[in-house]
C-alpha cells in the first residue's frame, strides 16, 4: 500500500477510536492496539516528513516548550453566566423570559456545569487550527499546542473528506443522550469555533495526586486547578502527561456554513462532528422542568466521574435567544444554577493521628464543623506527614476543606493571611496515640507506621487475622467475621487470647453471628436457657438495637450464661476450632515468627531467622544490626525487626503467647555454625550503618581497639592512629555521641559472644561442596519444585536466598527466569541451567 494511503487509513482508524472512546463512551479497540496503530503512523510519518499534517494524531504528543503564550482576540467574546442560588431565582429567570417573549411554554436545554476551564477551539475547513483560553473574555491565551495533546478534542472533524460519517458507519446512530438527531448531510462551516470546558476526571485527579504524594511531586488542590494548571504549561509534553478531558457546550464564530437554530440541535450536531457532549444534557420545559433537572443531577453529583459546580439552563431556540440578548457580559437567555460549594473555609482545632488496620499513621485535622456540599464536615484527612509539611498546616490555621464525591474530605490549602500569631509547625508525634509504641518511617517512604504490631488495638483485627491464617499458625475455622466480632466484643484483645477461648464462648459466637436480628437471636437462644431467669436474658437480648451492626458484638460481650442443650446446637464447628487452636500451640519457630506479623518479615525471612538463630529468646533480644548478617536481610528488614522487638507491648504479647497461651516452639536449636564467620566486632560496626565506616576501616579499627568498650572510650585521635581518615574518625565520634549508639555496640558485642559460645564449631557441620555459598533459584524447573531443589542444595551446604545481590555466588535459572536472572548477568554471577544443576546433584548424591 502507498504510504500516503496507509497514513490516511491509520489516521482515520485512530480518530475513530478516539471518537468512540471520548464522544460515544464505547471504546472499540484496546489501548494497546491504539498504541500500535499510533506507532505505525509515527514511523511512516518519520519516513515521509512531507506527509505530516498538524491534524495528524501523532501531533498530540507535544513539542518543546515556548517562552510564553501569544494573545488571541476572540472574534466573538466568551461570555460568563449569571448565577441562581435558589428555586426562587430560577422561577424569576424563567418568568423574565416568558414575559419578554410573551410565550407561556418555554423549552430549555439543561446541562451540567463542569468545573474546569473554558476554552475556544477554532476549526478551518474542519481542521483544528487554534485553541485559546477564555482570558478576560475578549482576549485569551493561545494554548493550541497544549490542546492538541487532549485526546477528547478532535483534530479533524468527522464528515470532511477522508473520514466522513459514511466511512465510519456509526456517526449518527449512537447518540447516548436524548438530543435531536443531527442532519448527517450538514456541511462543515469554513470557520467553526467550538466552546467548551477542559476538565480533569475525578479518578484521574485522585490517581495523579496519589502518585505525586508517594513520589514527592506537586499535589493538585482540586481537579479544576489541575485542568487549569495543566493547560497553562509552557511545555506541551507536560500537558500531554496530564489526564485531561473535554466537553463541548456551545459555539462562537461560524462562517461559511450554518448551525441548527436551537441549542440542543447544535449540541447534537457537534457530537456528530466528533465533539464530546455531555450525555446528561436534556431538553426540559418551564421552571418546574429546570428545578426537577437540578434535583436529579444533584442526586447524582457525588457519583459522577467529574466535578460539577451546578447546572446551566439555556433557552433552547435561537430566535428566543436573539430576542433576549445580553446584559453586560452575560446572556439573558441562560443562567447557572449553583450547587453548594465543594470547598469551604474553616479552622483547624487539632491535628490527630489515626492508626489504620495495618498500622499506617494518617494525620487527620479536627475542624470547626462546616457545611460542605450538603454535609457537615468535622474531620479532614491530611494524607500524610509530607502533605502537612508541604501545606504547612498548623493547629489554629484557617484552611480550605474540600469534599467531592464519596472521597474523604481533605484539607487542600491554608489561608496564609489568616494565620493567627503563635502557631507552630506540626510534627509527627513519636508515639502511637492508641498503644504508645514508637511511630517510625522507613527511608524514602511517605507512610509512617506504628510499630506496635501485636499490641496496638487499632491493628488488632488485622494482626489476629494474620496470626490465625493458613500460612501462619493455621487455625482453621477462625474466619475473618469471627475475628471481627470477637475483637469488637472485647473477648479477644491480643493473639494470646485466642488460646483462652472456651467452647461455650464459641457456641455463643456462632448463635450470635448466625442470627439476623436481636429478635432472631432471642428465638435461637431460648431453647438453650434454663427456665429460671430466662426472661432477663431474653429481655437483655431484645434491648440490643439492631439498627447498627454493633449489636452482635454487644450481644457477645454480655456473656449470657446459657444452659447448653448440646442436642439442639451444632457443636462440631466449635469442637473443631478448639482442636485447631490447640494444635497450633505446637509450632515451629518459622511459623511463629511469620505469624507475629512483623512489618517486612515474610515467610522466607522468618525461615532464615529460624534456621540461623534457632531460638525466639535470642531473636527477640538481638540488636538489629546483627540481623543483617543473614544473606537475605537488609537494613529495612533488620530495622523493622529491631523496632518491633523494642516495643514493650510486643514483648508482652509474646510472653503472653508463651505463658498464658502455652504456645510451645518445637524446633528450638542452637544458632547455626554458619554464623561464626559472620560475627565479629568489625561486622557489627559495618552493619550498624555508621557513616563512612567501610569493612576495611572497621577491621583496622577493631585490630587497634578490639572491644566495644575501648571504642566507646576512645578519642578521635585513637581512631586516626588506628588508620581511619580524619573525617571518618569524626563521623564515628559523632555517631557514638548519639543516644543509644554506645549501648547498641555493647549489646551487639554481648550477643555476638553469646552466639559464638553456643553455636557448634564450624568443622562439626557436615562439610558440603557448597559450604558458605549463597545460591538463588529462579524460574521454573521441570524435574522438581524449587523448594525441593533448595532443600537439596542446602543439604550440600548452600544458603538458599530469595534475591540476587553482590553476596550471591550462584544463580540457578529455570524456565522463564526474569529479573533475577538479568540481575545475576549484570553482576557477573555464575549462572546454571537445570541440566547443570541435575548434573551437579548427580555427582554429589
Ligand atoms: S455556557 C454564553 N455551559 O461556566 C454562555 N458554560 O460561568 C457561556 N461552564 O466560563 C457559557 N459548563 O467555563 C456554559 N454547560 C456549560 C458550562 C459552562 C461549565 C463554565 C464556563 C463558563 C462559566 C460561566
Amino acid at each position: 500500500m502507498e504510504p500516503a494511503t496507509r497514513i490516511v487509513e491509520l489516521r482515520r482508524q485512530l480518530e475513530d477510536a478516539n471518537y468512540r472512546y471520548h464522544v460515544l463512551d464505547e471504546p472499540n479497540i484496546p489501548d494497546i492496539e491504539y498504541d500500535r496503530l499510533l506507532r505505525e503512523l509515527d514511523e511512516l510519518e518519520a519516513a515521509h516528513p512531507e506527509l505530516v499534517t498538524p491534524d495528524s494524531p501523532t501531533q498530540r504528543v507535544g513539542n518543546g516548550p515556548s517562552a510564553k503564550f501569544a494573545e488571541v482576540r476572540h472574534a466573538i467574546p466568551m461570555l460568563s453566566l449569571g448565577n441562581a442560588f435558589s428555586d426562587e431565582e430560577v422561577h424569576d429567570f424563567a418568568r423574565r423570559i416568558a414575559d419578554k417573549l410573551k410565550r407561556p411554554v418555554l423549552k430549555f436545554s439543561a446541562e451540567p456545569k463542569l468545573d474546569g476551564l473554558a476554552i475556544s477551539l477554532r476549526y478551518e475547513n474542519g481542521v483544528f487550527v487554534q485553541g485559546a483560553t477564555r482570558g478576560d473574555g475578549a482576549t485569551g491565551e493561545d494554548v493550541t499546542a497544549n490542546l492538541r495533546t487532549v485526546k477528547a478534542i478532535p483534530l479533524r472533524l468527522r464528515g470532511i473528506a477522508g473520514f466522513g460519517i459514511r466511512d465510519s458507519g456509526f456517526g449518527e446512530t449512537a447518540a447516548p443522550s436524548p438530543l435531536p438527531v443531527p442532519n448527517p448531510q450538514s456541511p462543515i462551516p469554513a470557520v467553526l469555533e467550538v466552546r467548551g470546558e477542559v476538565y480533569m476526571p475525578r479518578a484521574d485527579f485522585e490517581k495523579y495526586n496519589e502518585h505525586a504524594r508517594l513520589h514527592g511531586g506537586k499535589v493538585l488542590a482540586n481537579p479544576r486547578n489541575g485542568a487549569a494548571g495543566s493547560l497553562r504549561q509552557l511545555d506541551p509534553r507536560i500537558t500531554a502527561q496530564r489526564p485531561l478531558a473535554f466537553f463541548a457546550y456551545g459555539t462562537g464564530l461560524v462562517e461559511g456554513g450554518e448551525l441548527p437554530d436551537s441549542h440542543s440541535a447544535t449540541l447534537a450536531q457537534l457530537r456528530a462532528w466528533g465533539f464530546p457532549v455531555s450525555s446528561l444534557s436534556e431538553v426540559v420545559e418551564g421552571a418546574d422542568g429546570l428545578l426537577d433537572y437540578y434535583r436529579r443531577i444533584g442526586e447524582r453529583r457525588d457519583a459522577l466521574p467529574f466535578d460539577i459546580d451546578g447546572v446551566v439552563y439555556k433557552l433552547d431556540d435561537g430566535e428566543g435567544q436573539r430576542e433576549m440578548g445580553f446584559v453586560s457580559r452575560a446572556p439573558r437567555w441562560a443562567i447557572a444554577h449553583k450547587f453548594p460549594a465543594q470547598e469551604q473555609a474553616t479552622t483547624v482545632e487539632a491535628i490527630e493521628i489515626q492508626i489504620g488496620r495495618t498500622g499506617a499513621a494518617t494525620p487527620v485535622a479536627r475542624l470547626t464543623p462546616v457545611h460542605v456540599a450538603g454535609v457537615v464536615v468535622t474531620n479532614a484527612t491530611l494524607h500524610n506527614a509530607d502533605q502537612i509539611e508541604r501545606l504547612d498546616v498548623r493547629v489554629g490555621d484557617s484552611v480550605i476543606v474540600r469534599r467531592a464525591g464519596d472521597v474523604i474530605p481533605e484539607v487542600v490549602g491554608v489561608i496564609a493571611e489568616r494565620r493567627p500569631e503563635g502557631t507552630v509547625p506540626w510534627r509527627m508525634p513519636a508515639n502511637c496515640p492508641v498503644c504508645g509504641s514508637e511511630i517510625v518511617r522507613e527511608e524514602d517512604e511517605a507512610v509512617w507506621r506504628c510499630s506496635g504490631e501485636l499490641s496496638c488495638p487499632a491493628q488488632r483485627k488485622e494482626t489476629i487475622r494474620h496470626f490465625a491464617s493458613r500460612r501462619a499458625m493455621d487455625i482453621e475455622g477462625l474466619g475473618d467475621k469471627y475475628v471481627e466480632t470477637l475483637v469488637d466484643a472485647g473477648i479477644v484483645r491480643g493473639v494470646a487470647d485466642l488460646y483462652r477461648l472456651r467452647r461455650d464462648q464459641l457456641l455463643q459466637l456462632k448463635l450470635v453471628l448466625d442470627a439476623e436480628s436481636p429478635e432472631a437471636l432471642a428465638g435461637a437462644v431460648k431453647p438453650h436457657l434454663r427456665p429460671e431467669g430466662s426472661g432477663d436474658v431474653l429481655n437483655a437480648i431484645l434491648k440490643l438495637d439492631g439498627a447498627d451492626d454493633d449489636w452482635r458484638a454487644r450481644a457477645l460481650a454480655q456473656r449470657i450464661d446459657f444452659a447448653w442443650n448440646p442436642k439442639k446446637i451444632a457443636t462440631k464447628w466449635a469442637d473443631n476450632l478448639i482442636a485447631a487452636i490447640d494444635d497450633s500451640r505446637d509450632a515451629t519457630l518459622e511459623r511463629l515468627l511469620f505469624a507475629l506479623g512483623i512489618q517486612h518479615v515474610g515467610e522466607s525471612t522468618a525461615k532464615a531467622l529460624a534456621q540461623w538463630f534457632g531460638d525466639l529468646e535470642l531473636i527477640r533480644r538481638l540488636p538489629w544490626p546483627l540481623f543483617k548478617r543473614l544473606p537475605d536481610i537488609g537494613g529495612e528488614v533488620a530495622r523493622s525487626l529491631g523496632h518491633f522487638f523494642e516495643q514493650p507491648g510486643n514483648q508482652q504479647a509474646i510472653d503472653d503467647l508463651l505463658t498464658v497461651g502455652k504456645v510451645r516452639i518445637r524446633d528450638i536449636h542452637p544458632p547455626s555454625a554458619k554464623l561464626r564467620p559472620e560475627l565479629d566486632l568489625a561486622a557489627l560496626l559495618v552493619e550498624a550503618e555508621i557513616p563512612t565506616i567501610t569493612p576495611l576501616r572497621a577491621q583496622a579499627l577493631t585490630a587497634a581497639l578490639p572491644t566495644a568498650e575501648r571504642i566507646i572510650d576512645a578519642e578521635p585521635q585513637h581512631f586516626i592512629a588506628a588508620g581511619l581518615p580524619e573525617a571518618s574518625a569524626a563521623a564515628l565520634q559523632a555517631w557514638l555521641e548519639q543516644l543509644g549508639h554506645p549501648r547498641l555496640l555493647l549489646e551487639g558485642e554481648k550477643y555476638i559472644a553469646r552466639i559464638l559460645e553456643s553455636a557448634p564449631p564450624l568443622e562439626e557441620v557436615a562439610t558440603g561442596p557448597l559450604d558458605g555459598k549463597t545460591v538463588v533459584l529462579t524460574g521454573g524447573l521441570a524435574s522438581m519444585s524449587r523448594d525441593e531443589a533448595g532443600a537439596k542444595l542446602e543439604a550440600l551446604g548452600a544458603k538458599v536466598a530469595g534475591s540476587v545481590s553482590k553476596k550471591t555466588h550462584l544463580v540457578v535459572a529455570g524456565e522463564a527466569a526474569g529479573s533475577k536472572l538479568a540481575k545475576a548477568q549484570e553482576l557477573g554471577i555464575e549462572i546454571w541451567d537445570e541440566a547443570q544443576l541435575l548434573d551437579f546433584l548427580a555427582r554429589h548424591p
